[in-house]
């Protein structure tokens, strides 16, 4: 997971993607592809392989993604270059066929020996389920009563999941178990796209590429942290989805805990991914359990975004008029080790939210007042670090410092490294890095069972505590608004509150 321009290309792959026609295809994994042969790390003997119902020619399967890719550099000013377009339409293949039928794999079996000679591919190929999460188990079952999930130690078959991760822990253990029939633990790359992300990765270069922060990292020195991940846009038409999903199956246990562990973990002893995935674990296991008490639910109702109007949730399509699912979630977690005791994590995340805007915030405990008597608490600011993931990927500091003039006046002042301003580059979107990383076989990205399933303890308790009671007051915030009153109480019970959603 190091910078890609310090890297070798990965070795001849056949990736093969089931949902060949799906949106993420479309819009991240082959612009993705795209990325790597312009950083020149595509596998420089590949085929691409896809998998799919809807009837299409291997021909239309290649003019469809490449007029798509074209208009989505088109609106970056950007024209599709031949030159790195060809070796994928190159390799592409398209197979049609049912993710459920026998038949099906069968095929795939035979494409796959047939390109292996053809193209030398060493017998390598890596399977990304583009798929919804109901076709995840059969799916790989399905490639492992083929055959095609063996290693012969000599060639590499890895299976990359998508989320949701599981619905609960129930579930999420259960999906494991299946996985795990055919592939081992070190063929499966359980994706969390947050953690492709330039900014998150960063997280870890900040804290231990620096002597700086880390001796200042913990329950003496920080106040408590707090993780914001808004978004202004609705569910998108979404509604069947959101519908079984809600707020917090969609965002806590993998996202937003994925920024906790980046924030909160040990110090790995190296950069292997083992190493980083035991000290993920290891804080895992220290993070309570959700109590009702510790978590907020609020649901949107019409309002208006950016100046547009905009319904309610329970007025978007394929939504109930009575529907009780959440949009929004708000959390107060708490980390029982000896770094982060008493010190508390609030996290929140919502849709129609003020305005689009993710960022990880750590508060330092004040400094004693002894020198600034005059001066009134809310002039006296605590420093704050704020971690910009999206948008405006950045790193701000902010500290009091004295206003110009006779008197000892103080203001809170900012310093700040903008990504874009120093590298003089947009940050990655992140599925190339993990694209790249499954080809080269680098699980640090990616989630390992245990983890998984832990995160989903953490949740188990609120899930079965909502299904038993229902929110009350829904819809509880309007579009556009920082979400619902009882986020802030949750704070405000500590004596603490929320940072302005900007
Ligand atoms: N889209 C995103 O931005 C995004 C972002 C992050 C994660 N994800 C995850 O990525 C996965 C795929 O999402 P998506 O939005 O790309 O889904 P999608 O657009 O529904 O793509 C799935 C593709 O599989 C096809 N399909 C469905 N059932 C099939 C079957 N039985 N046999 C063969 N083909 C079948 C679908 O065809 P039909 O259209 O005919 O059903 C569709 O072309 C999901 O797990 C999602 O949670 C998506």
């Amino acid at each position: 997971m190091t910078a890609i321009s310090h890297k070798q290309p990965p070795p001849p792959t056949a990736i093969v993607i089931f949902g060949a026609n799906g949106d993420l295809t479309r819009r991240l994994i082959v612009p993705a592809l795209y990325n790597l042969a312009r950083t020149g790390m595509l596998p420089p003997r590949f085929a691409l392989i896809g998998v799919d119902h809807n009837d299409k020619t291997t021909e239309d399967w290649q003019s469809n993604l490449k007029q798509f890719l074209a208009e989505t550099l088109a609106k970056n000013n950007e024209s599709l270059d031949e030159k790195l377009w060809q070796p994928i339409a190159r390799g592409m293949n398209f197979l049609k066929g049912d993710f459920e039928d026998d038949g099906a794999y069968s095929k795939l079996a035979d494409l796959l020996a047939e390109l292996d000679i053809k193209d030398d591919l060493g017998g390598n190929a890596l399977f990304y389920m583009a798929v919804a999460d109901r076709f995840f188990a059969p799916i790989a079952g399905k490639l492992g009563k083929a055959g095609l999930a063996r290693q012969d130690g000599r060639n590499f078959r890895r299976l990359i999941v998508e989320k949701p991760f599981g619905h609960d822990l129930a579930s999420a253990k259960a999906l494991n178990k299946c996985l795990l029939e055919y592939f081992a633990e070190e063929q499966i790359y359980r994706i969390d796209h947050f953690l492709g992300k330039e900014t998150v990765q960063n997280i870890m270069a900040l804290r231990f590429a620096n002597g700086l922060f880390e001796p200042i990292w913990n329950r003496d020195r920080i106040d408590h942290v707090q993780i914001t991940v808004a978004e202004s846009i609705g569910i998108e038409g979404r509604g069947n989805f959101y519908e079984k999903t809600g707020a917090l199956r969609d965002m806590l246990p993998n996202h937003l805990f994925q920024l906790v562990a980046m924030t909160a973990m040990e110090p790995p002893v190296s950069f292997e991914a083992e190493d980083i995935r035991a000290k993920k674990a290891e804080m895992f296991k220290a993070v309570h359990s959700l109590s009702l008490g510790d978590v907020v639910r609020g649901q949107y109702d019409a309002g208006s975004v950016a100046g547009q109007a905009v319904p309610a949730y329970r007025a978007e399509e394929n939504v109930a008029a009575d529907s009780n699912i959440e949009t929004f979630v708000a959390a107060r977690v708490l980390i029982d080790n000896w770094r982060w005791a008493g010190v508390p994590f609030y996290l929140r995340t919502g849709k129609r939210l003020a305005t689009r805007s993710t960022e990880i915030a750590i508060r330092f405990k004040r400094a004693p007042f002894a020198l600034f008597r005059e001066t009134p608490m809310d002039e006296l600011d605590a420093d704050w670090l704020i971690l910009r993931v999206q948008p405006d990927e950045s790193i701000r500091l902010r500290f009091n410092a004295k206003r110009p003039g006779p008197a000892m006046a103080l203001e809170s002042v900012a310093m700040e490294f903008k990504y874009k301003d120093w590298f003089k580059q947009a940050p990655a979107v992140g599925y190339e890095t993990l694209i790249y990383d499954c080809l080269i076989g680098d699980t640090t990205l990616f989630q390992r069972a245990d983890q998984v399933e832990a995160a989903w303890g953490v949740v188990e308790p609120v899930l079965l505590g909502w299904e038993s009671v229902a929110p009350r007051h829904f819809p509880n915030y309007s579009a556009g608004s920082e979400g619902p009153i009882a986020a802030n109480d949750l704070l405000a019970r500590d004596g603490r509150s929320w940072r302005a959603i900007k």
